[in-house]
């Protein structure tokens, strides 16, 4: 075991603790209440942060509307915007080490793991830092009697509501874009994992963002996330989360009908014919579906494989499974860390209790992992001889919980594939560029990856079909997320 030792920056701003970031100034819950932040690889304390709730909403919404409407964001030069959002990137990535550790500890995900995730956040940054000067209308000459153009404006104050799997990357992706189209920020990182988040604060003031143009509430759901959704003065919520509290979003926006992006919850279809490189297709299903303990909205929860290559593929994903060495964040050489929370622990294994009451076969894992101490681990877990109307094929469990389906042809994989409330993403592993496209065709998601799994980029457009939400992120579609037109028409008679 190669044990990290944390950094002094990383005791430092634990021991500090971390304030909320509301109007340019480090503040405490107006209550001075708080709540504790648990390291999931032991189950200890790590410190408190601010218990937000409704009174300190309402102060960080009119932050970010005062800082709106005098326009000292959106009003600065576009070329000055993208030198403020390419350096947060930059003061991300010079930041790597520190972040990476206090995501490690705050989620439970490996170190290294969170480095990457760094890096990806500062992309995003990066990414959006370049639109601010390519953010504008058209023209409409058609008329020879008229001049018609269109005005693309921000919507005004932005509430980002994210969850605790991919903590600093989501806060880049809702922050990035609401400030690169014009907008002000008010974000609620989740309850299990507020801490990145609160750094990122401090970096965007350092990389010279206005007072108010991004502010951080921490807080609960039901306290502060639930204010943030329902309040009247924000014009978009963006959320990221389970489709039960999508919901719930959805009908608090209705009271001042404010535009919402909800990126929910799946259940994807990984499909692996008998043409498809085996050795590949085992590793990436294996890496599609455990990657982060299997606590991904995108992961390939439902594994279907072409019944002649169903008995060899399980042995070889299997295989590539147990290479995987399951451990504490801040070791160096763990591939998987616990999940993330004592309430995820217990959901996880419940729900590999129902697979095996529903009379699915366990093939590998199955149990919690106890020889590692109070942390909340949990075998990688794979289920063979799963139908599709499973529970577990069926729900979200959110862990490292696999359902191996055997199915006949291609026909039966995409009617199979498409048999879920869900649909955010899918995998394909095939050898055949023909059947590859037309399965990519059926598959009703929002994303299909051909021979690969797990993929993203700030360029490349993110979002659901189906119950797994609506709106797109990321690309030039978050444009349409961020931006609304004003269409002027002017007489030339
Ligand atoms: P959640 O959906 O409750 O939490 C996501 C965010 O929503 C957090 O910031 C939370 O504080 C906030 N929130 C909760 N209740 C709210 C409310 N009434 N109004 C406004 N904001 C609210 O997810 P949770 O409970 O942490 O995880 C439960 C399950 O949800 C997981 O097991 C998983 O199945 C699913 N999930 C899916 C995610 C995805 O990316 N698709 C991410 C996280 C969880
Ligand atoms: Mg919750």
């Amino acid at each position: 075991m190669a044990q990290v030792e944390l950094l002094a920056e990383v005791t430092k701003f634990i021991e500090r603790p971390p304030k909320m970031t509301i109007g340019g100034t480090a503040v405490e819950a107006k209550s001075s209440r708080t709540f504790d932040v648990i390291d999931p690889s032991t189950g200890d304390k790590l410190t408190e942060v601010p218990r937000g709730a409704a009174e300190d909403i309402d102060a960080a919404v009119a932050a970010a509307r005062e800082s709106f409407d005098d326009r000292r964001w959106s009003g600065l030069r576009p070329g000055k915007r993208t030198d403020i959002l390419y350096k947060i990137g930059e003061l991300i990535k010079r930041n790597t080490p520190e972040l990476a550790q206090l995501e490690a500890i705050d989620s439970g995900k490996p170190v290294n793991l969170a480095s990457g995730e760094i890096w990806a956040a500062g992309e995003a940054f990066r990414y959006f830092s370049g639109w601010p000067t390519k953010t504008f209308g058209e023209t409409n000459p058609s008329d020879d009697n008229m001049f018609i153009y269109s005005l693309r404006e921000p919507l005004g104050v932005c509430g980002g509501i994210i969850p605790w799997n991919f903590p600093l990357i989501m806060a880049a992706w809702k922050i990035a874009p609401a400030l690169a189209f014009g907008n002000s920020v008010v974000l609620k990182p989740a309850e299990q994992t507020p801490l990145t988040a609160l750094r990122l604060a401090e970096l965007c003031l350092e990389a010279g963002v206005p007072e108010g143009a991004v502010n951080v509430v921490t807080g609960l759901g039901e306290e502060a996330g639930a204010a943030l959704a329902a309040h009247d003065d924000v014009d978009k919520i963006t959320f990221t989360g389970s489709t039960g509290v999508g919901r719930k979003i959805l009908e608090a926006s209705a009271g001042n009908l404010k535009r919402t992006t909800l990126e929910l919850g799946g259940k994807s279809p990984n499909i692996v014919f008998a043409d498809a490189n085996l050795r590949r297709a085992s590793k990436g299903s294996m890496m599609g579906v455990f990657l982060n303990s299997g606590q991904v909205c995108t992961a390939g929860t439902r594994i279907l494989v072409e019944k002649s290559i169903h008995d060899e593929f399980v042995e070889s994903l299997v295989g590539a499974t147990r290479s995987m060495k399951l451990g504490p964040a801040l070791d160096d050489d763990s591939g998987m860390g616990p999940v993330v929370s004592a309430e995820q622990l217990e959901r996880v294994t419940s729900y590999i209790d129902i697979g095996r009451s529903e009379g699915a076969r366990v093939v590998t894992g199955g149990e919690r992992a106890t020889d590692l101490g109070d942390g909340y681990f949990v075998q990688p877990t794979i289920f063979a001889g799963v139908r599709n109307d499973m529970r577990i094929a069926q729900e979200e469990i959110f862990g490292p919980v696999a359902a191996v389906i055997e199915v006949a042809d291609v026909d039966e994989a995409i009617a199979v594939a498409n048999d879920t409330m869900y649909g955010l993403a899918s995998a394909v592993w095939t050898s055949d560029v023909s059947k590859a496209h037309k399965v990519a065709r059926g598959i009703k998601a929002g994303t299909v990856w051909v021979n690969t799994a797990g993929l993203y980029d700030p360029s490349v457009s993110f979002g659901g079909y189906k119950q797994s939400g609506f709106g797109r992120e990321l690309g030039k579609h978050s444009m349409e997320g961020y931006t609304q037109t004003k269409s002027v028409w002017v007489n030339l008679r």
